[in-house]
């Protein structure tokens, strides 16, 4: 493995919750694993008044709970500043640049340079257009910067802001996060399909029945209510996440483990996505805003009562979907996905049923025949299972479905801060290939866009279901008109 990686790491929003939550853990633990060795700086850019060792003290106070090594925090504390920024004026990219300057040659960095703009999108623009004009991405080394979500609001401010930041970086300088493709087990979908036999031939329309993908939580909206009201389920996990699962499930063998090849082959998904009629999109999504309710023993309040929401707000926090993908190795087979805020339980998991076999001996009525299943356990168990058909032990010859579970060993770290780590970790190798390519987005947002507009034009009857549940009856409805149910019945 690759150490001695060496860079300026310069964080917009330094101050806010992802920085602490996420970002200083995850640099924090490739700094104590030693990828390192001394050659980093990170400059914590903020629009908050701090001196560097206020900062230091607030990023130390904060990462203390995520990190399971603290021995060399004091080490790493060392290499953080801290840089009251205003991302509106120009002066201050100049002394941004003079700090950088100097970390460079007190670090020995060799002038590579990345930029992660974890702060409201409405900036991300701006900040890359002043990076460039102020000659902060003038360098000897390598210029990378990390988008954030989300990546636009539809397709077409998406464009907007991808051809602003094109003014200053490069396709293969920009990272777009999605910090699902971070997650252990969803990079281990393309291992699982690739790196065995057994699934493969079978991975098609000819043996696959249906794919269903729920990523569940319990939590609500928290203090996000203003993003969220302009946001929604539709685009705050299934523009990005559960599209990205959809993509990785379904592409066909890439050329190679490059990032280009992988991406070329999701991107063909994404374009490929049916296009549905405006009658269709009615039929085939539901949507959901929870109401009150109880969850863990504790009532919680209903969306609109949440702050920052609009007392009758029709943003929905829930989306089921039946999506199809019009090419020849899926056509006939739908991929239910699912997600919401306030259900029962937290819960990331993909379900690949099998088809029945057309005749089974063991069984009088064919349809008893249990289907076989691939269970991937995103979170919180991390994790795959294959149900299998097997004889009870008994006298009677009766069957018996058989699960053959594989579980991650136990790893009590939040997944996320794993994600995160992972994703800069790659960053730094300059690997893209778990970011999302700018063609992803598009063909992504031009599927999410239809959606949004069918569902313009009519009012919702919000609130369609109780926090703590498993959203609307409806999407329930929604795999009981094929014949099926969800698997994960949270
Ligand atoms: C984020 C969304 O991208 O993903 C949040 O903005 C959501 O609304 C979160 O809570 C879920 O992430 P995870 O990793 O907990 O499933």
């Amino acid at each position: 493995m690759k150490k001695n990686i060496s860079a300026l790491i310069t964080i917009f929003g330094a101050t806010g919750d992802l920085s602490y939550r996420k970002l200083f853990p995850s640099i924090y633990n490739l700094f104590q694993k030693g990828y390192f060795a001394e050659s980093v700086a990170i400059i914590g850019a903020g629009i908050d008044q701090l001196t560097t060792e206020e900062f230091r003290k607030q990023v130390k106070a904060a990462i203390q709970n995520h990190i399971d090594n603290p021995e060399k925090v004091e080490s790493f504390l060392k290499h953080l500043f801290y840089k009251q920024q205003d991302v509106n004026d120009t002066a201050s990219y100049e002394s941004l640049l003079q700090l950088s300057q100097k970390l460079e040659d007190q670090f020995n960095l060799e002038g590579n340079r990345l930029f992660y703009l974890a702060m409201s999108p409405n900036f991300f623009g701006i900040v890359a257009k002043n990076l460039k004009d102020s000659g902060l991405t003038n360098t000897k080394g390598f210029k990378r910067i990390i988008i954030e979500k989300p990546f636009g609001d539809n397709l077409k401010s998406a464009e907007k802001l991808n051809n602003q930041i094109r003014n200053s970086f490069e396709e293969d300088e920009i990272f777009r996060i999605d910090h699902y493709l971070g997650k252990e087990m969803i990079q281990n979908i393309e291992r699982l399909r690739f790196g065995n036999t057994i699934f493969e031939p079978l991975w098609n329309n000819k043996y696959i029945s249906n794919i269903q993908i729920t990523s569940a939580e319990t939590l609500g909206v928290e203090d996000r209510g203003g993003y969220y009201e302009s946001s929604g389920a539709l685009k705050d996990m299934v523009q990005n996440h559960l599209l990205q699962m959809v993509s990785l499930l379904a592409m066909e063998t890439p050329n190679s483990r490059n990032s280009n090849d992988i991406r070329r082959e999701k991107v063909q998904v994404l374009k490929a996505l049916k296009n549905v009629k405006p009658i269709e999109i009615k039929r085939n999504f539901v949507r959901g805003q929870y109401d009150k309710g109880i969850i863990n023993n504790e009532p919680v309040q209903a969306y609109r009562s949440e702050p920052n929401v609009d007392p009758n707000s029709t943003t929905e926090t829930f989306v089921a979907g039946k999506i199809e993908i019009d090419n020849v190795r899926w056509a006939g087979v739908p991929f239910y996905v699912r997600t919401g805020k306030r259900m029962s339980k937290k819960s990331i998991q993909i379900v690949i049923e099998f088809k029945k076999n057309p005749r089974n001996l063991y069984y009088e009525n064919n349809e008893d025949n249990a289907a076989n299943l691939l269970v991937i356990d995103v979170q919180p168990n991390e994790g795959f299972s294959l149900c299998v058909n097997g004889k009870k032990s008994d006298q009677n010859n009766e069957m018996q479905s058989v699960k053959l579970p594989y579980t991650m060993p136990i790893n009590d770290k939040m997944n996320t801060v794993d994600a995160y780590e992972n994703l800069i970790f790659d960053v730094l190798l300059g690997d893209q290939t778990n970011f999302t390519h700018w063609d992803e987005l598009m063909y992504s947002w031009l599927f999410i866009d239809e959606i949004e507009k069918v569902w313009s034009y009519e009012q919702p009857n919000f609130p369609n279901y109780k926090a703590g549940t498993n959203g609307p009856e409806e999407s329930d409805e929604l795999l009981e008109r094929d014949g099926l149910s969800w698997w994960n019945n949270l």
